[in-house]
């Protein structure tokens, strides 16, 4: 008999038809959530889970309560803070996701993010849109280079790697980094200066956070870091909203603490509509997209539906987080 999995998200043909050869698949209608009393009606004989960090789901007890059969949960994300590992490790619950075929599209939105804070790509298309574009362009809304400029890392994982890549070799930036470790190789390919968070700060022209969220990492960025920033520089964020305190960027935003942001992911995923940031020229907003182009959501959601039919096959997934290396799956197909 084929293990039962539930799939919260749509995904392609292609990867619907490998779940189905390899599992007794129940899919989700659409990527709306269907409410908890739904949900938890779709997982109650699952045992595996494939899903995503969007959907608003904690992978955690009140979810094994309900599914007591689940023996995998594989995220078509890299990230995986939706992850209670604690929680998984107890209740035997192993948990994947889908690093590598994501870095290099992370890494395009990261420098399309740049470069639109610093030229103000998104605030001078809004001006010519209502016809403010009337006259040659006055001073006041002149850029900022991008190409010799300083960008500092925050977090310099495989991402991290592909955004030094793109700013050394194409941009001739400095490259600073923080990280948990030194990068030997990144130091070597792109000249990256490892740094702490407050020279990192106080150096860079652009500082874009690549790091996970963790609880060492959640509002990493507050009022005082910001203040250590230049007040001609920039914050993009590509990694997880948290990690910076909102309500201390907005201020710093106001205050011209700092020059501008360029944001793809916020502490309430969607925003909400009265979020002071939607009202402000200096900040670039897109809807959490680091990922999302076609290619590399196909490649990513085939990852995942690997991934989980691995760990229903008892072996053990190509991706299995790094907290819960070493679990041992049972045996399921
Ligand atoms: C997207 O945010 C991801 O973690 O892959």
């Amino acid at each position: 008999m084929k293990p039962k999995v539930y799939v919260t998200r749509t995904v392609s043909p292609e990867v619907r038809e490998y779940l189905q050869e390899h599992c007794d698949c129940k899919f989700a209608e659409s990527n709306d959530w269907p409410g908890k009393e739904r949900f938890f009606a779709s997982v109650a004989d699952a045992e595996g889970l494939l899903t995503a960090g969007s959907t608003p789901i904690r992978i955690s007890d009140e979810l094994f309560d309900h599914a007591p059969r689940l023996r995998i949960v594989s995220n078509i994300a890299v990230g995986y803070d939706n992850f209670d590992v604690e929680a998984m490790k107890r209740r035997g619950v192993m948990g994947t996701h889908t690093p590598g075929v994501l870095d290099d599209t992370v890494a395009d939105l990261a420098m399309a993010l740049i470069l639109a804070a610093a030229r103000r790509v998104a605030e001078l298309d809004r001006l010519v849109r209502r016809g403010g574009w009337v006259k040659g362009i006055d001073k006041e809304l002149f850029g900022l280079d991008v190409h010799h400029a300083t960008l500092g890392i925050i977090g310099m994982g495989r991402i991290g790697e592909a955004v030094a890549k793109r700013a050394r070799l194409g941009f001739d930036m400095e490259v600073l980094y923080f990280n948990r470790s030194r990068k030997p190789e990144a130091e070597a390919r792109y000249g990256a200066v490892y740094a702490s968070l407050d020279e990192l700060l106080a150096r860079s022209d652009f500082v874009v956070i690549l790091t996970p969220l963790t609880p060492e990492t959640t509002k990493l960025i507050g009022r005082e870091q910001l203040a250590r920033m230049k007040p001609t520089a920039f914050l993009v964020n590509v990694s997880r909203g948290p990690v910076v305190d909102e309500a201390a960027l907005i201020e710093a935003l106001r205050s011209g603490t700092i020059r501008g942001a360029a944001l793809d992911v916020y502490e309430k995923e969607p925003v909400d509509p009265d979020n002071p940031l939607l009202a402000m020229d200096n900040v670039v907003l897109l809807p959490h997209i680091g990922s999302a182009t076609a290619k590399t959501r196909r490649d990513m959601a085939m990852l995942a539906a690997r991934n989980l039919v691995a760990g229903l096959k008892g072996e053990t997934p190509p991706n299995l987080v790094p907290e819960l290396k070493g679990m041992v799956p049972g045996r399921l197909i």
